[in-house]
């Protein structure tokens, strides 16, 4: 059987990681700025990851969410004590379009209503209700434009007001900052704004933070920056380091019931495994914390390199604009200097999603090799 060609991929094999660096088959080293598209958020095969899973497996890695399953309890008091989500309760399923789709599917049970507002330049997954609200006409099929989306400008708060006076919008979903559009941070005006729009006209207002959260941007969800607090956050990623796993922090006005939601893998035991060790490291290793300082000085180091247009983000989430498309110098990046970084679908951002635990060392390789290969394709000083 061949495999169904949908991703048009490197030509690398991986076969070894260990910290911010991954290994190919012909034993090349690799720095990894694109942490596996923001999903190694404590580094690749961390020690004690690596062992707390090792002696999970060896106990009991899979049972249903039919059993009593400790390690979910666990893992919710330790996101709800490192978040400052406390009081909120958590529902855990196995990726980002997943707990998207179950954000989605509590807000509608609670207002009964089924329209949902997004924003232009949005993704938010591919299952069919996480695509409606994803704003990319390419992936859509049919069948997916069953749903009843509005898509509206970020700052065009007059469209959206006009929206909600109807009263029949389920909720409001935004991601903390856009990651595949290009590293967009709506900014405090937008969330403060919304959140008042969803008090007023009573709906729901879901954060997706399945590529901002987990501290990549320096604090634990990317909106904590702002004095807002969301009905419904949604995560994964970081969450698992590598692991599938993915989760709805869910604010106590909903109330669950059996049945309301499920899942057959969700909330596993090897899982949550994974999901504790993440948060364990996170804590004990300060990785908050190093997010916000590393991405100072990444911010402050790439500010004087001339080709540089501008640059978006926070922490370890960070979008470099250059003046040109950027499909050549990922490609030199990647093939001749031997680091990954990301791309975005604006074509001139180059997306830097590191481990949280990457140290000055990473940084300056990272700069070298950055300044290696824009002289390597736009002249010995760099200039284009
Ligand atoms: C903001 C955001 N939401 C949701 C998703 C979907 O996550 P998954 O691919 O785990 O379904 C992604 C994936 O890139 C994302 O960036």
């Amino acid at each position: 059987m061949k495999l169904f060609d949908v991703y048009p991929i490197l030509d690398i094999e991986l076969i070894k990681s260990e910290g911010s660096y991954v290994f190919d088959v012909q034993g090349n080293m690799y720095l990894d700025f694109y942490g596996g598209h923001a999903v190694i958020s404590v580094g690749h095969s961390h020690p004690y990851y690596v062992k707390t899973l090792i002696e999970q497996i060896h106990k009991i890695s899979y049972y249903s969410n039919s059993v009593y399953i400790s390690q979910k309890k666990k893992l919710a008091s330790l996101l709800g004590n490192i978040s400052g989500y406390e009081d909120y309760s958590l529902f855990i399923c196995n990726s980002g379009t997943e707990s998207n789709e179950n954000a989605l599917k509590i807000a509608s049970f609670h207002t009964g209503k089924k329209k949902v507002i997004a924003f232009k330049g949005s993704f938010h997954g591919r299952t069919s209700g996480s695509l409606s609200i994803t704003d990319n006409y390419k992936l859509i099929s049919p069948f997916n434009t069953q749903h009843e989306t509005i898509f509206i400008k970020y700052q065009d708060f007059d469209s959206l007001e006009e929206k909600l006076r109807k009263k029949d919008i389920c909720a409001i979903i935004t991601e903390g900052i856009q990651g595949v559009s290009g590293i967009i941070d709506p900014g405090l005006d937008f969330f403060y704004k919304i959140q008042n729009f969803c008090k007023k006209y009573n709906t729901i207002l879901i954060i997706d933070e399945v590529q901002s959260g987990y501290g990549r941007t320096g604090s634990f969800f990317s909106h904590q920056l702002y004095p807002i607090k969301p009905d419904l956050i949604t995560v994964a990623k970081g969450m698992g380091n590598g692991f599938p796993i993915g989760g709805v922090l869910i604010h106590p006005k909903f109330k669950p019931y059996y049945g309301m939601l499920g899942t057959t893998f969700g909330g596993n035991h090897l899982a949550c495994t994974a999901g504790i060790a993440v948060l364990e490291i996170i804590k004990e290793e300060k990785l908050i914390e190093n997010a916000k300082k590393m991405g100072e000085i990444i911010l402050k180091e790439l500010s004087v390199i001339p080709e540089i247009k501008k640059i978006r983000g926070r922490g370890l989430m960070i979008g470099v604009e250059f003046d040109f498309p950027v499909m050549d110098l990922k490609n030199v990046l990647v093939y001749k200097e031997k680091v990954f970084v990301g791309v975005s679908n604006n074509p001139y951002v180059l997306r830097l999603l590191p481990s949280l635990n990457i140290d000055e060392n990473h940084i300056k390789l990272f700069l070298k090799k950055l300044k290696n290969a824009l002289s390597y394709l736009y002249g010995k000083n760099g200039k284009k």
